[in-house]
């Protein structure tokens, strides 16, 4: 019996399209190698750990230069398992510079912002005291948020919460946190919230994006936004400035959070991913404009948690219950009020009856 060697014309056809996927990816392999080589050992002063070496002689000269901080002479090179050289790489001139930013300007920056926002809010407090308003005597109420708008409201809140306490913890944590807690609960806390850290930054995320799209209308600035930012929103005068559904300063709440909020989220996707999307240069700009984006937005959103709450009465109800006093809604915006009672059907409503002991 002859047994034939020669295969089908379709076995042909998939073996030479194997083939040249095979080519192909070595060829874009070897593209991606000599792409990394020159940012991963670039021209200058510096320590990279280079997979196609041998093992260097003098660990121990190795790890003094390492551990220095001056930068060795001469490019220093040793021996790494890593088998992409991008990973060899350990320091650069350059890096000096980013490894202050990282252990004293990332301090300064979210430690100045924070006391900043707090004494704004106190200033505040104890300047014009909780903004307070009539209540409608006849008990009617006024639908503000949809159960929908909550959900996104609150689900981006909290995340948003977690994310800079567990952000905080890296910025922080060694000085305030380790020196009490101990080396290995602290490192048992800084690997829970880096966990935390980086799942919630996709809930965050979905959050914003879902803010976007439903508040957007509201926030678009027109010529009554104008006549409020002149007056500093009746804050010198102690006069309320008419405002629509939302004021201008809402509205700049409203931009600061959604371009904030995506730039944090973008750039914490291409964090999580080191190397692999972006270089080494990029991925210290990513993480410097990290930090500082999250350093503003955790001071804006102070300001805003306590206008949401104590600054402003009545204000909590309206996102936690969804409506709000008719008397609130016309001392602080209203033009939105007027809008909806003039739609056909919209009246606000009587006071809900509550349920009996
Ligand atoms: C953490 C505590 C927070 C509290 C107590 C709070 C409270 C509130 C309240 C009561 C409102 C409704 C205001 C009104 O009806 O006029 C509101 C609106 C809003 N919240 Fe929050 N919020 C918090 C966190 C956040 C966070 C983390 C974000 C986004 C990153 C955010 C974004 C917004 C936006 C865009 C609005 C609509 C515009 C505005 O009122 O400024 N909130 N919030």
């Amino acid at each position: 019996m002859r047994i034939s060697a020669q295969a089908s014309a379709p076995a042909r056809l998939l073996g030479a399209l194997a083939l040249a996927l095979l080519l192909l990816a070595s060829g874009f392999a070897f593209a991606q190698d000599e792409e990394a080589r020159p940012e991963a050992f670039p021209e200058e002063r510096g320590v990279y750990l280079n997979p196609d070496r041998a093992p260097v002689d003098d660990v121990g000269v190795l790890l003094r230069q390492l551990s220095d901080r001056e930068m060795p002479e001469e490019t220093l090179e040793g021996f790494t398992s890593y088998q992409n050289p991008a990973l060899g790489f350990v320091t650069a001139a350059d890096n000096r510079a980013w490894r202050d930013f990282r252990t004293v300007w990332t301090k300064w920056i979210h430690g100045l912002l924070i006391v900043l926002a707090v004494a704004a809010v106190l200033g505040l407090f104890f300047w014009r005291g909780s903004q307070g308003y009539e209540r409608d005597p006849q008990g009617r109420r006024v639908p503000r948020f949809r159960f929908l708008d909550r959900v996104v409201h609150w689900t981006t809140a909290i995340s948003f919460v977690l994310l800079a306490l567990t952000g905080l913890n890296f910025v922080f944590g060694r000085q305030l946190i380790q020196p009490w807690a101990g080396d290995a609960a602290f490192g048992a806390l800084s690997q829970g919230a880096l966990l935390v850290h980086n799942q919630l930054g996709f809930a965050f995320l979905i959050g914003i994006v879902a803010m976007a799209g439903l508040w957007v209308q509201d926030n678009l600035f027109n010529r009554v936004d104008r006549d409020w930012l002149r007056q500093a929103g009746g804050l010198p005068s102690g006069r309320h400035v008419p405002a629509e559904k939302f004021n201008a300063g809402q509205k700049i709440i409203f931009w600061v959070s959604i371009l904030g909020g995506l730039a944090l989220g973008i750039s914490g996707i291409l964090l999580m991913l080191p190397i692999s999307t972006v270089g080494m240069g990029w991925m210290q700009i990513l993480h410097g404009a990290h930090t500082i984006v999250a350093a503003l937005l955790i001071a804006v959103i102070i300001g805003h948690a306590y206008l949401g709450s104590v600054g402003v009465n009545g204000s909590f109800d309206a996102m936690w219950k969804g409506d709000v006093d008719r008397q609130w809604a016309k001392t602080h915006h209203p033009l939105w009020i007027e809008k909806l009672e003039r739609e056909p059907g919209r009246k606000a409503e009587a006071p809900r009856a509550e349920p009996a002991e």
